[in-house]
């Protein structure tokens, strides 16, 4: 008889981690400048949702339910995070949340790439180089690994209602001799 296999959480969380050497420094330098997360981060909210509505690929996914609440959801997933309170388990069901709403992940992965290169020009404009230049690579690795758990529960998705094995997600992964004609 077949067995499912299931996935354990805390290891893939463990692997996500030591993959982008996010580390115990990291959120250590992350809780020093939490004065700076604090000023920063309604700014980097509004940024968020002053722009997905009104672009166009993105405008049909997220008007209906911008408000208030998703805002501070945002807010304080940030200052959570930062603080070394991250809800790594609950961000896999969050990723599940935008497969259900036909959010593919590459939106989430572009808007972590702004919030990104947004925190890091801040951060260079209001701390000293060295630490704006430590905090922002520890507020990358952070961010890269919301991502990475994004990208983890769209691939879950798939294997879960293709019936396609991870091992199978990984072959094709690796699938060669893709013409450049068909990628438009
Ligand atoms: C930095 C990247 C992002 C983060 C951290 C994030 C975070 C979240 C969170 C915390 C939720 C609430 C989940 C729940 O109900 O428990 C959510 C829901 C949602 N997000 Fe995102 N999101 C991101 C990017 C995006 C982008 C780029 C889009 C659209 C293009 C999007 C569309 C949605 C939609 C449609 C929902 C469901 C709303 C609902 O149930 O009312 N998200 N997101």
């Amino acid at each position: 008889m077949k067995t499912k296999k299931t996935v354990d959480n805390e290891e893939m969380i463990e692997e996500f981690k030591s993959l982008v050497n996010l580390n115990d420094a990291d959120f250590d330098v992350m809780k020093k400048h939490r004065d700076f997360v604090e000023k920063i981060v309604d700014f980097l909210v509004d940024d968020f949702y002053t722009f997905l509505p009104y672009h166009p690929s993105t405008a049909k996914l997220f008007a209906p339910w911008m408000n208030e609440k998703r805002k501070k959801q945002l807010r304080q997933l940030l200052i959570d995070a930062t603080q070394g309170n991250v809800p790594f388990k609950a961000l896999f069901v969050v990723g599940f949340k935008h497969i259900q709403n036909g959010v593919s992940p590459r939106y989430p992965l572009a808007m972590i790439s702004r919030i990104q290169n947004t925190f890091t020009s801040l951060a260079f404009q209001m701390l000293q180089n060295k630490d704006a230049q430590i905090l922002s690579s520890a507020f990358n690795k952070l961010t890269a690994i919301i991502g990475i758990i994004f990208v983890y529960s769209f691939n879950s998705a798939i294997s879960e209602f293709s019936g396609m094995t991870p091992e199978l997600l990984e072959k094709m992964a690796k699938l060669g001799g893709v013409k450049k004609s068909s990628i438009t």
